[in-house]
């Protein structure tokens, strides 16, 4: 068995559980831990480290996900062995990389897709506790259905944080969760699916939401966009009497609605005796200045349905996302039999998140991972600004998880994301989220940054630059 003896940092921002995973990772890469060794049991190497076990499992697992190790039963975790013909191709590829030697058509090695997130600050160690603790103290309810609306615990839980962080004025009766923002308007449409006139939303918009109102039989009004958001004089015009809409980051342009402008989206909800649905989707994510209230906590008329998900924040695969009605569209709820509906979100899962944010591990977790997307979005504009300069234009840099660049070296979209890929990077197209794809802008992609590490992004944007500019 081998000896493992390094010296962790505990000041340094990053994890334990990460430098000992580099270190090991490191070690096999340069041959100093041979093929078919055992590595240490956890027992004994977080005890030999004075580290937790819960630390040295976590680099394992990531050594094992990333195949450097495999499993024997009942024996250990071995070194693989990394030589590239006893290698399977996945191995192959990713050695290649680690040698720099760049073929035709290299694997991605850095996907700027927006909706991954951060996988190295999530809490997994008190998320396994509090699953522990869920499934203990809640073993019956696994046998049931659960309330239709969500776990009563939860939706206090959430209402309480929505009045604190967003200035949501709500009860945990207006609301109901449901396994995400889709399903949700999904529901949502069908309560409102008989108001004439159908629906408005912003032009470009979130596709995912678009194509959901287009299968519930909605006809979609596409209002354009001004600097400062949604252009309410067409919204006017288009006689829609709902809208549905991104305030606080607008999906995808990044702009951050003003108050006044939220003033007259809520007057024009009077006129018109209409109703906005306010997707609030990554509002925990705003970097510079004071939040703007959301348009449901200036929302005297009851007008306003707001949206949140935990996808963002937490976890995509929780499926965890929430709707707040306004006390009319309640009563709507009930009586249009919509409580038939069983809950879309496992009772296990709701109660495992109710304790997190209970026991104040949420609010801890929002204020960490602010400041890890905050740093890693500067480091994605500063490179960006350092190699590009003004052969580029970032836009949407004031909150969230991804940007916009328009690159001006002539290439359309398709040619950007294709260049892109022969280095080895991809970045996403923006046309789906026009209601027209012809009438989207030419030269501009989307780049997500939420699952990528500060190192990768600093390595993505000079093979971006090697891609557009050939440097
Ligand atoms: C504007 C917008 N709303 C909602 C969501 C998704 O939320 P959920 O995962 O809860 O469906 C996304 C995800 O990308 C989004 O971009």
């Amino acid at each position: 068995m081998i000896d493992l003896t390094l010296l962790l940092n505990r000041e340094s921002g990053d994890p334990l559980y990460a430098q000992l995973y580099h270190y090991i990772k490191k070690d096999i890469l340069n041959g100093k831990l041979p093929a078919d060794s055992r590595l240490p049991s956890i027992r004994s190497l977080s005890s030999h480290l004075h580290i937790s076990r819960n630390t040295v499992d976590m680099a394992y697992q990531q050594l094992l996900a990333e195949g450097y190790v495999q499993s024997r039963p009942r024996s250990g975790l071995y070194i693989m062995d990394l030589k590239l013909e006893a290698l399977p191709l996945s191995h192959v590829v990713s050695k290649n990389w680690l040698e720099n030697s760049i073929q035709d058509s290299p694997e991605i090695r850095y996907n700027f897709r927006y909706g991954d997130v951060d996988a190295e600050h999530f809490p997994f160690a008190t998320w396994r506790k509090l699953s522990n603790q869920s499934l203990l103290q809640n073993q019956m309810k696994l046998f049931s259905y659960g309330d239709p609306l969500g776990e009563p615990g939860l939706r206090s839980e959430i209402a309480n944080y929505l009045h604190s962080s967003r200035g949501v004025n709500c009860s945990p009766d207006q609301i109901i969760i449901g396994a995400g923002v889709q399903y949700l308007l999904g529901v949502l449409s069908g309560l409102i699916g008989n108001v004439s006139h159908g629906i408005a939303m912003e032009d470009p918009g979130y596709d995912g939401v678009r194509t959901v109102f287009q299968h519930k039989g909605l006809n979609i009004h596409p209002i354009p966009l001004e600097a400062d958001g949604l252009h309410i004089h067409k919204l006017y015009k288009s006689n829609s009497r709902i809208v549905y809409i991104t305030p606080s980051h607008q999906f995808p342009y990044g702009m951050v609605m003003p108050l006044a402008k939220r003033m007259q989206l809520l007057k024009w909800a009077t006129d018109q005796n209409g109703i906005i649905i306010e997707d609030d989707y990554d509002s925990e994510f705003r970097y510079v200045g004071k939040p703007i209230p959301s348009l449901q906590s200036l929302d005297t008329q009851q007008r306003t349905v707001y949206l949140g998900t935990f996808s963002k924040c937490l976890l995509p695969s929780l499926r965890i996302a929430y709707m707040v009605l306004p006390h009319a569209m309640v009563e709507l709820h009930r009586k249009q039999d919509y409580r038939l509906y069983d809950q879309t979100v496992s009772h296990f899962q709701q109660n495992t998140l109710e304790l997190f944010m209970s026991n104040g591990h949420w609010e801890a977790h929002i204020r960490k991972m602010r400041k890890v997307y905050r740093q890693k979005q500067f480091t994605l504009i500063s490179m960006i600004q350092k190699m590009m300069g003004a052969q580029v234009t970032i836009i949407g840099e004031d909150a969230g998880l991804h940007i916009l660049l328009r690159v001006h070296n002539g290439m359309d979209e398709h040619k950007l994301i294709a260049t892109a890929e022969k280095e080895g990077v991809q970045v996403y197209p923006v046309s789906p989220f026009w209601a027209q794809p012809a009438q989207a802008e030419q030269s501009m992609v989307q780049i997500g940054f939420g699952g990528l590490s500060i190192e990768d992004i600093t390595e993505g944007v000079y093979a971006l630059h090697r891609a557009w500019f050939g440097v």
